[in-house]
């Protein structure tokens, strides 16, 4: 039996975390805290929402008291603290929203955790969700002047395709450059001073860029996906090149529960499938899949594509090295990307209602009419 927090958990990622757990561990209770920003939407988790082990509480992170009576209340003995302002396009508008959240929202659960569980670390767990955008931007050069991308071989023995020589591994030193980065970053090395100062049981994974089902529509592959169904210009930021490696959410999320219940305190694990791909080419797929499924002809929407200012900052390449984590948990991703977007397309086809109740605005209305009153 566990009493497990999860925050962020009406989010994007944290929906399939929380669905993940609720259903493999019918004797846990999970309560999943989430402030419902502009980001949170519950009905990602209708499926679920009825269980006897899910429970649903609106808070914002940044509450201490609220978040120390919680822990009291229910009894806490886990937190996977996925709660986040997660785009970096807002980041760039409105820095201070994302040191409030990611930095003093942490800091807040920390302290939180630190005073309910009062030096009795024994069964305790602390799991902080980070991003590989904290160690900055990765060059696209090979020594030999190797064209990218080419064929490399990662430290786990697995041939993949790279852009560049140099991955992200868990000992490299932090560089982030957008406000989104900085606050993560400034995040993670306030987890890890709650272990080395208090002796608190902490993890933290950095992780690849997700793509899958229930992903907020300003992130590049719904968004994309949705413009493409309504014949709306596709804003390709700079010269379309930046390289992202990318991982279908639910094998995030399976990560997430083998670490949580298997890796070691203190530790850092990189999450990631070595599957990098430059925007253009991703951008390419989509539409092709698109027009496939909406039974278009494959490729005619490619005139969408509308090159717009590069994003300020915008970093170049991100290629994570997760061989730790498949080295030491034996985690390994379960999907092909080309299976995965075809999965991901088709749920967003699929799934058009969902889509149109974001767009509309008419998710946030969701909370009032389930949860107010019960
Ligand atoms: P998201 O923006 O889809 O969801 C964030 C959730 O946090 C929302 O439900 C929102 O309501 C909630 N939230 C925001 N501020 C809050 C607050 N003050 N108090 C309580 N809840 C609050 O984010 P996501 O893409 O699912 O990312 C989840 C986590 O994973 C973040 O920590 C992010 O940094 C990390 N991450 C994301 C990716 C990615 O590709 N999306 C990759 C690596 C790591
Ligand atoms: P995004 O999904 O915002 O994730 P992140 O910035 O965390 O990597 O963007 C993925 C890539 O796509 C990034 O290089 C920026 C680019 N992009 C566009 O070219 N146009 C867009 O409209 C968006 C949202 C992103």
């Amino acid at each position: 039996m566990k009493n497990i927090i999860i925050t962020g958990g009406a989010g994007f990622i944290g929906s399939h975390v929380v669905r993940l757990f609720v259903n493999k561990y019918p004797n846990y209770k999970i309560i999943n805290l989430d402030k419902l920003t502009y980001a949170g939407n519950l009905a990602n988790l209708k499926d679920i929402e009825d269980k006897p082990n899910y429970k649903f509480v609106r808070m914002d992170i940044c509450d201490l008291d609220g978040v120390l009576k919680l822990m009291q209340d229910e009894q806490v003995d886990g937190i996977i603290h996925l709660a986040a302002e997660s785009h970096v396009d807002r980041s760039i508008k409105d820095p201070f929203t994302f040191a409030q959240t990611n930095v003093m929202g942490t800091l807040s659960l920390l302290q939180a955790a630190k005073a309910y569980w009062n030096g009795e670390w024994e069964g305790k767990r602390f799991y902080h969700i980070s991003t590989d955008e904290v160690y900055g931007a990765l060059e696209m050069t090979h020594p030999d002047g190797i064209e990218p991308p080419f064929t490399t071989k990662a430290s786990s023995g697995k041939h993949h395709l790279a852009y560049g020589e140099k991955f992200f591994t868990e000992d490299l030193k932090y560089q982030p450059h957008s406000p989104y980065s900085a606050a993560k970053a400034s995040s993670d090395h306030f987890v890890r001073a709650f272990h080395d100062t208090f002796g608190m049981p902490t993890i933290v994974t950095n992780c690849s860029n997700n793509y899958g089902p229930y992903q907020f529509p300003e992130k590049l592959i719904p968004l994309f996906i949705n413009n493409i169904r309504h014949r709306k210009p596709l804003p390709v930021y700079g010269k379309g090149e930046n390289v992202r490696d990318w991982l279908y959410v639910e094998d995030h999320a399976r990560a997430i529960d083998l670490i949580f219940h298997e890796g070691k305190i203190a530790e850092t694990y990189n999450i990631g499938g070595f599957n990098e791909w430059k925007n253009i080419d991703i951008i390419k797929v989509v539409i092709n899949t698109v027009d496939r499924l909406l039974g278009r002809k494959e490729g005619e929407d490619m005139d969408l594509i509308t090159y717009v200012t590069d994003r300020a900052g915008h970093d170049m390449r991100y290629a994570i090295d997760s061989s730790k984590l498949q080295r030491e948990l034996g985690w390994e991703p379960s999907l092909q990307f080309e299976e995965g977007i075809e999965k991901t397309v088709r749920w967003y086809l699929d799934n058009q209602e969902w889509m149109d109740n974001v767009t509309s605005g008419d998710y946030q209305k969701y909370y009032d009419d389930m949860y107010q009153g019960r």
